[in-house]
């Protein structure tokens, strides 16, 4: 059965047991244990010396990794942001201020005593003097002092391991680096030895580190160059992952755990070129992302190194439909796409053109002739494989839905506060008539049956990315075989054919639940035991806690997206709009998952100090199947002398379920849910 693995499931299972061996990672094979070097070292230092050491942690503690994969060691954390709070201070993103082949954050020991914050202390920088002057006058007192401190210098020795390999590793292509653990007791003598010791420590460190320090600016003045074979050969988390941008090498295997499209997106381009992934995935073709890869650069290609004969960079969106122009475009490739409020709630079906678009991947161009659905059978049982014509000859069912993405209203969330994801306004969300086979129906002709154990339906589109791996997502099975849920196999939309961008030839409309589930150009239906293991189920389309961030976030932890909450939206007035005096006219559109019905919309003019109920148009819902949203709108004057509204909407559905009135309390990292009171700002004309 092909199944795409859990993204980065190894990788985080492996850390959590501390058996990760990546080289270039926390957890290395012969680095230390998590938290082996961290915090109270088991001597005292005065509060005059700051004996600089080199932090160690555990990654669940997310504090600065030295890692040291080859081509460089770097003080990795699990983010900017922690790295900052630590006082870590990332390096510039031009690699000024410290090595770039071999940067180490040091920190005074104070940090584990009564004394001042961490400072980061950059690895061997003299002032006023050569590099090579620095370091030879930093032998000579070493040298002088050398009998009176060579226990200690020997303990600084054991513990300039690491720097030293460090700087090696940035200079070698071998791959048997293994951090050293240092030891920083100190036994036996008397007390002034012991100081001695420490002084000893203290200069043969930055003995090393300054010869370290050295080194790696040497190494900086010309780039090191790489082979296209040895960029290959990094392509594990194990080997340290690398990849390549034009000429230019980086190692990026400290990045990867905390790649916001995923560890298993990111490891598709492990020891190759980036283009065609970033081709694919547009959205990198930002100033700052070119920025933040700049910091993982450990050199370039080798001249001599000649390209491979065909790159496959040629552009994987050239034959993506054309789209209405009335669309307004979040991202072009792939395409993401909303009507414009004033268009959305002027009719309650959505005309085709302008139904909002959720594309992931390039969208597949199915000949509908040769078009196959394939569908597992149950174990022991027969699979179907199923042409539009097979399909047709199942009972044609019709419903309307309304679809939402769970990152609707995103951008008012990023308002708040920055999320990952594309800055949805109000307009992802659109209505249709959608006809098809029920899900039901062809599951049951599968000869799969409801049964009391959990199970879900697996669907897989036909949109995959360059290995293959296609869109995927699944419901329960509970859902799929309630004819009543009215889950469809759908193949036309508004009495068409489905449009290329929402999945001709065929997609799944799961009334009621997010649109991530409605899977589009379907190719493959199972039963399986098991949620599907695609991304976007298990990695994203879920929500968390407000104080979760992506240095904690746990995606195992959380429930996938399935039905949404109640949601509503003024599409008219438009923020910002300076309206005639007298009366105003407001217009939005309201919805809830699961099949709820609306049952109430409550508008405010005064930003929710008083409400006026809102009219809503259409007809009535039917209990528990009210799949598709309600218009509504309010007709009011205005109290003279008004010069400016807050107008705020919020629905009720028929569990009485109500929107929170701000973002605050559901903030997520993703941006996923927001059903927060929809509100708008506008003037009004003198
Ligand atoms: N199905 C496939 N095969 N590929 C996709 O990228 N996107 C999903 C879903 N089905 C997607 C897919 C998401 S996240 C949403 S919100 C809906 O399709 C959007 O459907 P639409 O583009 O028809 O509005």
């Amino acid at each position: 059965m092909r199944r795409s693995s859990p993204p980065g499931e190894s990788r985080l299972d492996a850390e959590a047991s501390g058996e990760s061996a990546s080289a270039g990672g926390a957890g290395g094979a012969g680095a230390p244990q998590p938290n082996a070097w961290e915090s109270s070292p088991p001597y005292t230092v005065p509060n005059s010396l700051r004996v600089p050491l080199l932090v160690w942690r555990g990654r669940k503690e997310k504090q600065p990794v030295l890692s040291a994969s080859r081509g460089g060691a770097r003080p990795a954390f699990a983010s900017r942001r922690r790295a900052q709070q630590l006082g870590g201070g990332l390096p510039p993103a031009n690699g000024q201020g410290t090595s770039r082949g071999a940067r180490v954050v040091l920190y005074s020991a104070q940090r584990h005593g009564a004394g001042p914050a961490p400072s980061p202390i950059a690895a061997g920088h003299g002032e006023g003097k050569t590099a090579p002057q620095r370091t030879l006058s930093r032998v000579s007192i070493m040298l002088l002092l050398s009998r009176a401190v060579a226990p200690g210098l020997r303990q600084a020795c054991r513990l300039k391991s690491t720097p030293a390999r460090l700087c090696i590793r940035a200079c070698c292509t071998n791959d048997s680096f293994q951090p050293q653990r240092p030891s920083f007791t100190f036994s036996g003598g008397n007390s002034s030895t012991r100081r001695w010791r420490v002084v000893g420590t203290l200069l043969g460190l930055g003995a090393v580190l300054a010869c370290h320090d050295q080194q790696c600016r040497a190494s900086q003045e010309s780039p090191r160059r790489y082979t296209r074979e040895e960029v290959k050969s990094h392509s594990s988390l194990e080997t340290g992952v690398w990849v390549t941008l034009g000429c230019e090498v980086f190692d990026i295997t400290e990045f990867v755990d905390i790649h916001p499209g995923g560890a298993s997106k990111l490891m598709l381009a492990a020891g190759g070129p980036l283009e065609p992934f970033w081709a694919l995935y547009a959205v990198h073709n930002q100033p700052h992302v070119r920025e933040m890869l700049a910091e993982y650069k450990i050199g370039e290609l080798s001249p001599d190194d000649k390209a491979p004969s065909v790159l496959k960079t040629s552009d994987p969106y050239a034959d993506d439909p054309t789209r209405h122009s009335a669309l307004k475009v979040n991202t072009q490739r792939p395409f993401n796409a909303e009507p414009p409020p004033e268009l959305l709630t002027e009719n309650y079906i959505t005309p085709n053109p302008i139904f909002f678009t959720r594309n992931h991947l390039p969208v597949p161009n199915v000949d509908p002739d040769t078009y196959r659905l394939n569908v597992a059978g149950p174990p022991g049982g027969q699979s179907l494989c199923l042409s539009l014509d097979d399909l047709y000859q199942f009972p044609k069912h019709e419903v309307t839905v309304t679809l939402q993405c769970a990152g609707n209203r995103r951008s008012e969330m990023t308002q708040f506060k920055e999320v990952r994801g594309l800055e949805w306004s109000l307009g992802a969300i659109s209505t249709a008539r959608w006809a098809g086979a029920r899900l039901c129906d062809v599951l049951a002709q599968a000869g799969h049956q409801l049964c009391e154990t959990e199970a879900h339906v697996c669907f897989e589109g036909l949109d995959s990315d360059p290995t293959g791996t296609p869109y995927g997502a699944s419901i329960p099975l509970a859902r799929a075989m309630d004819p009543e849920a009215e889950v469809l196999l759908a193949y036309e939309m508004n009495g068409q054919p489905l449009p290329r961008d929402h999945g001709f030839p065929v997609r799944v409309v799961v009334p009621g639940v997010v649109g991530a589930r409605h899977v589009k150009w379907l190719g493959r239906v199972s039963v399986e035991p098991e949620e599907s293991f695609s991304h976007w189920q298990r990695r994203d389309y879920k929500g968390f806690s407000p104080s979760v961030d992506w240095d904690t976030v746990d995606f195992d932890s959380a429930p996938s997206i399935q039905e949404l909450p109640v949601q509503s939206a003024i599409t008219q007035p438009k923020e910002g709009e300076t309206i005639e005096a007298g009366e105003v006219t407001v217009r939005g559109y309201a919805w809830s998952g699961g099949g709820r019905a609306v049952v109430r919309v409550d508008v405010s003019l005064d930003g929710g100090l008083t409400w006026q109920v809102a009219e809503l148009e259409g007809e009535e819902q039917r209990a528990r199947k009210a799949w598709a949203w309600r218009l509504w709108h309010l007709q009011a004057p205005l109290p003279a002398g008004k010069k400016e509204l807050n107008i705020v909407c919020k629905a009720v559905d028929d569990s009485y379920n109500v929107q929170p009135d701000t973002v605050a309390p559901i903030w997520n990292l993703r941006g996923v849910l927001n059903n927060a009171w929809h509100r708008v700002h506008v003037h009004v004309a003198p």
